[in-house]
């Protein structure tokens, strides 16, 4: 069994989807293990609590990075995480949290990387004209939005969007690729070769 852990920001949607993914199968043999905010008040924390999942708020506010990470690292070893997943978690990762987890810390990032990195990606995307953007689900490492890229979907760009409509058709195919690549993950059935994320061919099983 994995035990999954999820840091969160916000709202939560991308966390619910992936609790919904391993309910219905999706995702098999794992277990969200614990969901940690650097928000107090984040709506995706009491969404947790309501899941009757361990929810755990470690505020970011007022504290240096590094001993911040330190808490949640040890707070993810103590509840046995062996895959840390960053769903709308707003903060960049001390070396010493991803050298704690290599290759183990996923993110999702609603553009198509390396276009558009940072905050507000949807709106970066609908203000440059661009008319195919998408999300990308990529492993973390020490630069911003920047690690081996597991799965990206495109998403159109209609005359008629506005940043919202927009975002919305992306949020939508975020919570299709995060639970896609997750289970990609958690088989463990891939290599990386540079930055390139690749499945391993299957083989055909020996005949005894
Ligand atoms: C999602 O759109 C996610 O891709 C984005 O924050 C939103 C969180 O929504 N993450 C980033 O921009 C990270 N750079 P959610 O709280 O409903 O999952």
């Amino acid at each position: 069994m994995h035990n999954l852990g999820i840091l969160l920001s916000g709202r939560g949607s991308n966390f619910l989807a992936i609790a919904d993914a391993i309910a219905s199968g999706k995702i098999p043999d794992a277990r969200i293990a614990v969901v940690i905010s650097n928000l107090a008040d984040a709506p995706g924390l009491a969404a947790a609590r309501d899941r009757g999942l361990n929810a755990i708020a470690i505020e970011s506010r007022g504290r240096k990075r590094q001993e911040h990470d330190a808490e949640i690292v040890a707070t993810l070893q103590a509840h046995h995480v062996d895959l840390v997943c960053l769903a709308g978690y707003m903060r960049l990762l001390s070396p010493g949290f991803i050298q704690a987890f290599p290759q183990r810390i996923l993110n999702i990032h609603p553009s198509l990387l390396p276009a558009f990195p940072g905050l507000d990606a949807q709106l970066q995307a609908f203000e440059h004209g661009v008319q195919v953007t998408g999300c990308t689900v990529h492993f973390v490492d020490e630069q911003l939005d920047h690690g081996p890229i597991i799965l990206q979907r495109p998403v159109p760009v209609f005359p008629s969007d506005d940043p919202h409509t927009l975002a919305d058709r992306i949020l939508e195919q975020e919570h299709i690729a995060y639970a896609e690549a997750i289970a990609r993950v958690l088989s463990g059935n891939y290599q990386i070769i540079g930055r390139r994320y690749l499945p391993k061919a299957r083989t055909a099983p020996t005949k005894a």
